[in-house]
C-alpha cells in the first residue's frame, strides 16, 4: 500500500480558559489513505473541530504531529502555513463562507488567484468544476441568488480548485434539507471515488453511514475507528 496521505501522530491540544487548561485533544493518532471518505463523529465538545483546525493549519497543536503528503505541517512557520494550507487543503464549511459580492465563478476563481494560477487557466478550471457540480446555469449568480445546496456546491468547487491533498468539511450538510444533504454527500462520495481524500465532521448518522470509515471522538480521544458496515460487507465479499 502507498504511503498514507495523512498521518496524525499523538496529537494533543490544550486551550487555556482563563487559568484553567482544557484538554480538547489527547493523544490522537490515525492514518488516512488517498481516496478515503472518512467521517468524524462524537458529542459536542469532543474535539472534532479542534482536530480539523490542527489538520487544516488553522491552529497549532500543543503536542504531536500531522503529516500531509509527507510534509510535517505542524512544523511549518507562520509564513509557510498559508501556502501549505492553500496547496494542500480545501475547506468546506457549514455556513458555506462564500464572498457575497462575488459570483459563483468569481468565488472559485479567487481561490486560485491566491495560488497565482494564470487568469485563463483559472477561468477554465472554475467553469469545469462548476459544471461538474451541476451549476453550469448558475455560474454568474451571487450567493444570495443561490439555494443553500447550490451555495454548498460552489464551496465544494472552490475547495477542489487547487487540487488539494485533503478536503476538510465541518458539518457541510448542517444547513440544508435532507434531499440536498443526500445530494451533497453523493457529490463528496463521487469525488472520493475519483481519488480525492475527504474528512467530514458530522452529527448526522445518515451522512456518516455513507462514508467508508467512522472515527468516533469522546473527550478529546478516539473512542472508536471503524470501517462502515457497507464497506465491511464489500470487504467480506472480496475475501470470499
Ligand atoms: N479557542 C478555544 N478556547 C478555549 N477552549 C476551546 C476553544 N476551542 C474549543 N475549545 C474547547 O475544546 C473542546 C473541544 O471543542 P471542539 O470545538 O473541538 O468540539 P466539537 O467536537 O467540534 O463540538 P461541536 O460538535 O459542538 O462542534 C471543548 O471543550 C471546547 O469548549
Ligand atoms: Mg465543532
Amino acid at each position: 500500500m502507498s504511503e498514507p496521505i495523512l498521518k496524525v501522530r499523538n496529537l494533543s491540544k490544550t486551550y487555556m480558559q482563563g487559568k484553567i487548561p482544557v484538554n480538547a485533544l489527547t493523544d490522537v493518532s490515525f492514518d488516512v489513505e488517498k481516496g478515503e471518505f472518512l467521517s468524524i463523529v462524537g458529542p459536542s465538545g469532543s474535539g472534532k473541530s479542534t482536530l480539523l483546525s490542527m489538520i487544516g493549519l488553522l491552529d497549532k497543536p500543543t503536542g504531536g504531529s500531522v503529516l500531509i503528503d509527507g510534509i510535517e505541517i505542524t512544523r511549518a512557520s507562520e509564513s509557510e502555513a498559508p501556502r501549505i494550507r492553500r496547496e494542500k487543503i480545501g475547506f468546506v464549511f457549514q455556513h458555506f463562507n462564500l464572498i457575497p459580492t462575488l459570483t459563483a465563478l468569481e468565488n472559485v476563481d479567487i481561490a486560485m488567484r491566491f495560488a497565482r494560477v494564470p487568469k485563463g487557466r483559472r477561468r477554465e478550471r472554475a467553469i469545469e468544476l462548476l459544471e461538474q457540480m451541476g451549476l453550469r446555469e448558475r455560474m454568474n449568480h451571487k450567493p444570495s441568488e443561490l439555494s443553500g445546496g447550490e451555495q454548498q456546491r460552489v464551496s465544494i468547487a472552490r475547495a477542489m480548485a487547487n487540487h488539494p491533498a485533503i478536503i476538510l468539511a465541518d458539518e457541510p450538510t448542517g444547513e440544508v434539507d435532507t434531499k440536498t444533504r443526500d445530494m451533497i454527500v453523493g457529490i463528496l462520495k463521487s469525488l472520493c471515488e475519483k481519488g480525492q481524500t475527504i474528512l467530514v465532521v458530522t452529527h448526522d448518522t445518515a451522512v456518516a453511514a455513507r462514508t467508508s470509515r467512522i472515527i468516533t471522538m469522546r473527550d478529546g480521544r478516539i473512542a472508536s475507528d471503524k470501517p462502515t458496515k457497507v464497506e465491511q460487507g464489500i470487504a467480506a465479499d472480496k475475501i470470499q
